[in-house]
């Protein structure tokens, strides 16, 4: 799955080597910032270690869940092929499949917008009402309102289904790699939304489940919905914290709403250009804030050398739009750390941001991957501090206590 930041393809070199050699000296892996889940999935397939996931987003937890959360393949489930044939029947069964149609053969920016204004007229479907025309042919997103109406109880099981239908709606947007905003009709990308509606949703969430569904982790994790620093705040020694956190001064909430959309059964309202939901209610992170990033990863720093686990970070080498660096990470590091940094070849999206970032293209550059061991001096400080509660909440205190004993 496209997704901006992601590792999929740098696990599959020597960063994949990198992480399972430091992931057998762990008792558990932590992926503080797990996206579209690839790193946490690399790791629970193949080193017999818990992982636990976070993100702030909920569709990440679905990601990461429908691998690190289960043991067992559903290859051959029977709830997931009855649960798939019921949507295709009651989406075919559906009389407004007929007024969704669209006539024409080719696509023109007149039959988009008549798309749009059926695709809006439909009551009690959300996905249809809100991306209908816009990310999605009218038919696919009923498809997916089939889809989402009708979810198999067990949760295992609707964590596929569900995992399924949002990697199937990012791969059916007719978007530029993520769902910030629509194609729209003009002679240039008229083309592009012409080949994303052409796909089959139905064909392309059975690919989906065909490619996860025999996948599972060789011991059971736990995906959540959390904020990075209150997830660090419960780890110990035994854990290894693996952190990719944002290069961008662009929120991801902004990019990927739709699939947080689809995550949560649809958004109540959504307006403008992008079918965005109301800014309010899209997750926010001052790691992708140019004015407090550094101060976060900081933070976050912090909390993880007072708990006393080990660290692996990923970060693309040279300046980011948020104001974070590699260099700069070593930098806040090492005074209690070891750090050591090895440089991968990499690509990145520059999420459509400014300055330094090529507006809205890819650039190849290094992934710095900086391994982090506590120095030993500053162990018992960590030691003599209270265990953090389960929730993590008061990491931030006992972050300030240890850098006040560290300048004592
Ligand atoms: C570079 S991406 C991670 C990509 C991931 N490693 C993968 O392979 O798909 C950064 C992720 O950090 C998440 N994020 C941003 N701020 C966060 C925070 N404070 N706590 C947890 N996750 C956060 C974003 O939602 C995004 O999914």
């Amino acid at each position: 799955m496209k997704y901006m930041g992601g590792k999929s393809a740098l696990l599959r070199g020597s960063l994949g080597d990198l992480v399972l050699e430091e992931a057998e000296g762990a008792d558990r892996f932590v992926d503080l910032f797990s996206g579209a889940g690839s790193v946490g999935h690399f790791v629970a397939e193949r080193a017999a270690r818990p992982v636990l996931s976070a993100d702030l987003q909920t569709y990440s937890k679905v990601l990461s869940a429908v691998i690190v959360e289960r043991v067992r393949s559903l290859e051959q489930s029977l709830v997931i092929s009855s649960w798939l044939a019921a949507a295709r029947k009651q989406y075919d069964d559906d009389a407004v499949v007929a007024r969704l149609r669209i006539e024409e053969t080719v696509l023109s920016a007149h039959s988009v917008r008549v798309a749009r204004q059926r695709a809006s007229e439909v009551e009690g479907r959300r996905l249809t009402r809100h991306y209908g025309g816009h990310y999605f042919a009218p038919l696919q997103a009923l498809a997916f309102d089939h889809m989402l109406s009708g979810m198999p109880e067990d949760l295992e099981i609707r964590t596929l289904a569900l995992a399924a239908v949002i990697r199937a709606a990012s791969a059916c947007a007719a978007a530029p790699g993520h769902t910030a905003q629509p194609f729209q009709p003009t002679g240039t990308l008229l083309p592009y939304i012409r080949a994303a509606w052409k796909r089959d949703a139905f064909g392309e969430v059975q690919r989906q489940l065909d490619a996860l569904a025999p996948r599972h982790a060789r011991v059971r994790g736990h995906a959540r919905v959390s904020d990075a620093e209150a997830v660090a705040g419960t780890l110990s020694e035994g854990d290894l914290a693996f952190c990719d956190p944002p290069y961008s001064s662009v929120q991801y909430s902004r990019f990927y709403h739709v699939l947080e959309g689809i995550a949560r059964g649809g958004w109540d309202t959504v307006s403008g250009a992008g079918r965005a939901p109301a800014r309010g209610d899209r997750a926010s992170s001052d790691f992708s804030r140019r004015t407090a990033a550094v101060q976060s990863l900081t933070g976050l720093l912090q909390v993880l050398r007072l708990r006393g686990c080990q660290v692996m970070i990923t970060f693309p080498d040279g300046n980011s739009s948020n104001g974070l660096s590699a260099a700069k990470i070593v930098e806040l590091a090492k005074a209690q750390w070891h750090v050591t940094s090895t440089l991968v070849d990499s690509t990145h999206s520059t999420l459509g941001g400014r300055s330094e970032d090529a507006r809205g293209g890819r650039r190849k550059l290094k992934e710095a991957v900086i391994v982090l061991r506590p120095k030993q001096g500053m162990i018992a400080v960590a030691m003599n501090t209270p265990p953090a509660t389960k929730d993590g909440l008061n990491a931030g205190s006992t972050a300030s206590r240890l850098s006040e004993a560290a300048a004592s």
